[in-house]
């Protein structure tokens, strides 16, 4: 028995190693054209040096060096090259310590330390596209971009060179052959080619976007748009429209947040507010030295990062601040299918800039965008600004007319699974032919480090509870896990399990199986202190979606891709937070709480097995956060695994082996 587990667990990890690395623009595995040959974008990174540096250490592998690299983009094609990014596939964790020249497309912050498996991708900042040479009669200073990295590196020991393992464009519309290594062994090269892949929509390939000058718009979850609309010599106006693309997308109290990068600062907003109002950095910076005369008094913000906040809905009517449509509605962004009317949110602000810009065409976005919402939204990464089309404005005062900006940048965020993100609700499941219910994971949501070593055990299996207990908080659960533990002949382990430590429960119980349908009743339970407006849940249920029929108490929809939608009806719509009992001495905290039954027809799933899994979600998401779920279903006469989470084959049979093992170690 023992021997089978630890062959399969092996067999599981070395299939985890076989699996494909991550994205790697290759083709077929010829040499690229070299610097003469190339008719295409020619990328070159030249290693320039590097310098042991303190720590020293006796072990080569861990001994830094600084080092300086150099890479090069240079269009020797016949198109133009937009908005370009190009990944570099550092190995040798090597530390981003300062870029010039462009700046890093997910907006991480320096120093960045790199990861072997994920590329690091660089924008051009100031400038983003490349001329071809028949436009430019070759002039290198509008084809060619140079970027200079300086950044610390280990191990690698002399005369080897640390050179990264790939270089590339990041952007389908290009193809580019695996980097060769230079025969003088410091620099790499590649030559990429236009796709002419017409799968993939290139755009530069297609001549219509040649002699078109923007790039088209991307899909996103959450496309930020950046708009000049007004231009002067030493200052512009600019709208920021935050749209919600993503069905399941959610905002609520957005925080933004960007990078001015050439010295600008914001001299008035409307529509939102900035965190910190202070001229201080101004004054004492660059800014108060070139605007001698200015009255920095009305200055709202001169920090290089500012952090911008949406107002409250009480100023949309003030005059001072508010009147910019889609504002002030205090962060919310919620999915285009609840309410359109809510799914953007807006703001102008007044920008000043700095020479050597003071022209009014020459224009910047800032960048390193970033944007978080509540505790219990999605995480989102965005990607450098891009120059699009210019966005038609319509005219606010009713005219049949629309004006056009002076220039527009859009700018794509994308949800998110930051690395150690845990998530910030759980799933709990039960049935009416099981009387335990298979509560939250241990430690579904993390556990504070200070509370588990001494009361609680991190990594023991959640107890099997009794109904009632999922009405108390997990504080208060205890005594009630070890009576039932007792009733029910399970181990108890000492110390108990943790927590789930999840602001928001779920409970998904299935109430009822019968010929011709099922049905499956809801809870949610809310165990912060804040509540939820206009909440909203969505299952995906790939076996039972078919046959989804109705909710009762919440107004649940079908959107597509196996997914139900579920949100409060007219006037249920807010999860109130949890409160004291009506004996607070005395009694539990109670949550906020609501509840819904919803049926299912078997008619349009024929042979649906509800017990085995078809009947419990195999993702759910709160707020547009994904949920952990239980790693096991309520047992039906033998003991069964979860369908959910969709392992392969191999897993399965590991987690029926381990529960077998398990049950054994319990009798
Ligand atoms: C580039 O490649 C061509 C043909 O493969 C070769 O003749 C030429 O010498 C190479 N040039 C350089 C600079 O390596
Ligand atoms: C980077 O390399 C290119 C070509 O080798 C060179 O022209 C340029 O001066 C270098 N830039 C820096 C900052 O070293
Ligand atoms: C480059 O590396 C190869 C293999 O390691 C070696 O044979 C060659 O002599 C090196 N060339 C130079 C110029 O150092
Ligand atoms: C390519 O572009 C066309 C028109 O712009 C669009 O209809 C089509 O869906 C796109 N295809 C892909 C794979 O993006
Ligand atoms: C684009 O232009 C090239 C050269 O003018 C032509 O050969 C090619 O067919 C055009 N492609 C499309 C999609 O029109
Ligand atoms: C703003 O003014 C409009 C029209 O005067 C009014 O309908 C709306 O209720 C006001 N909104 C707020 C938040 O005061
Ligand atoms: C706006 O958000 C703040 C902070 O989250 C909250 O305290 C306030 O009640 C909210 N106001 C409205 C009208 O929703
Ligand atoms: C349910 O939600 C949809 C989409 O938001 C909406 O169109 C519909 O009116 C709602 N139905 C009820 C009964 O609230
Ligand atoms: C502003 O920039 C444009 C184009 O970049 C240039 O032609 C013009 O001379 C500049 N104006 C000033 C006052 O520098
Ligand atoms: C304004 O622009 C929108 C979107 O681009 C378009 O649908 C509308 O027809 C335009 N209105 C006028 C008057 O041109
Ligand atoms: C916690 O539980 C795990 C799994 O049940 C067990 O292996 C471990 O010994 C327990 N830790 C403590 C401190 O009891
Ligand atoms: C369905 O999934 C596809 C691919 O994951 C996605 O592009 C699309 O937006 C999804 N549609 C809905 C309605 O969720």
């Amino acid at each position: 028995m023992a021997t089978s587990i630890t062959l399969l667990l092996f067999l599981l990890s070395t299939a985890a190693f076989l699996r494909p690395s991550a994205s790697q623009t290759s083709a077929a595995g010829s040499r690229p054209a070299n610097q003469t040959t190339c008719n295409g974008i020619f990328l070159t990174y030249q290693f320039e040096g590097r310098q042991k540096i303190h720590p020293t250490s006796s072990k080569p592998a861990e001994q830094p060096y600084s080092f300086s690299g150099n890479v090069t983009v240079l269009n020797s094609g016949t198109v133009d090259l937009k908005a370009w990014t190009l990944a570099v596939g550092f190995s040798h964790r090597e530390v981003i310590v300062s870029v010039s020249n462009a700046v890093l497309s997910d907006g991480s912050a320096l120093p960045l330390f790199t990861d072997p498996k994920t590329p690091v991708s660089f924008s051009g900042f100031p400038n983003p596209d490349l001329k071809t040479p028949i436009a430019t009669a070759g002039d290198l200073s509008q084809i060619q971009n140079s970027i200079s990295i300086i950044g610390t590196q280990f191990g690698v020991p002399d005369p080897r060179v640390p050179l990264p393992t790939n270089l590339y464009l990041a952007d389908p519309a290009w193809t580019c052959p695996s980097a060769a290594i230079a025969p003088s062994n410091t620099s790499l090269y590649t030559c990429c080619v236009p796709n002419l892949d017409p799968k993939t929509n290139s755009t530069s390939n297609d001549n219509s976007t040649i002699s078109n000058e923007f790039l088209a718009r991307r899909p996103g979850d959450l496309s930020i748009t950046y708009d000049v609309i007004q231009a002067f010599p030493s200052s512009y106006l600019a709208l920021v429209t935050i749209e919600n693309e993503s069905p399941l997308g959610r905002l609520d109290n957005w925080r933004l947040n960007w990078d001015w990068m050439r010295g600008e600062f914001i001299y008035s907003i409307k529509g939102a507010y900035t965190s910190l109002v202070s001229a201080s950095d101004c004054i004492f910076g660059q800014q108060g030295q070139y605007y001698q005369s200015f009255d920095f008094t009305k200055v709202v913000n001169c920090q290089k990062k500012p952090t911008i906040l949406d107002l409250p809905p009480s100023k949309f009517n003030d005059t001072d601040v508010g009147r910019i449509p889609f504002c002030c509605r205090n962060g919310t962004i919620l999915p285009k299918t609840m309410d359109p009317s809510q799914s953007s949110s807006a703001f102008q602000l007044q920008v000043y800039k700095m020479p050597p810009d003071l022209n009014r065409t020459l224009l910047f976005p800032p960048q390193n965008w970033k944007i978080a919402g509540g505790t219990l939204n999605p995480d989102y990464s965005c990607g450098a600004p891009i120059r699009v089309a210019p966005t038609m404005i319509s005219d606010p005062s009713g005219l049949q007319s629309n004006s056009s900006a002076i220039a527009t940048w859009q700018i794509v965020c994308n949800i998110s699974e930051p690395k150690d993100s845990k998530p910030k609700c759980c799933v709990s499941f039960s049935a009416f032919y099981n009387g335990s219910v298979v509560p939250c994971k241990t430690c579904a949501c993390g556990c504070p480090n200070s509370r588990v070593s001494q009361t609680c055990n991190a990594t023991a299996p959640a107890l099997l509870l009794p109904p009632d207990a999922l009405l108390v908080p997990f504080d208060n659960r205890s005594a009630k896990a070890k009576a039932w533990a007792e009733i029910k002949h399970f181990n108890v382990p000492e110390p108990m399990p943790c927590g789930d430590f999840c602001g928001v429960s779920i409970n998904w119980h299935i109430n009822t199986d019968y010929n011709k349908g099922w049905t499956a009743r809801v809870t949610m339970f809310n165990w912060e202190d804040v509540s939820f407006a206009n909440w909203f849940m969505a299952v995906e249920m790939p076996k039972a979606y078919d046959g989804f029929e109705a909710a009762y108490s919440f107004n649940g929809t079908k959107i597509g891709n196996n997914t139900i939608f579920m949100q409060g009806l007219e006037g249920l719509n807010y999860l109130m937070g949890e409160v004291d009992g009506a004996d607070p001495a005395r009694d539990p905290r109670v949550p906020g709480k609501q509840q819904s039954v919803i049926s299912f027809t078997k008619s349009s799933t024929p042979g649906i097995d509800v017990p085995a899994g078809a009947g419990f979600p195999s993702r759910l998401f709160f707020n547009g956060e994904e949920c952990s779920l239980p790693s096991i279903l309520p047992a039906n006469g033998a003991f069964r695994m979860a369908a959910a989470g969709g392992g392969g084959g191999i897993v399965s049979l590991v987690l029926i082996l381990l529960t077998t093992a398990l049950l054994l170690v319990w009798q």
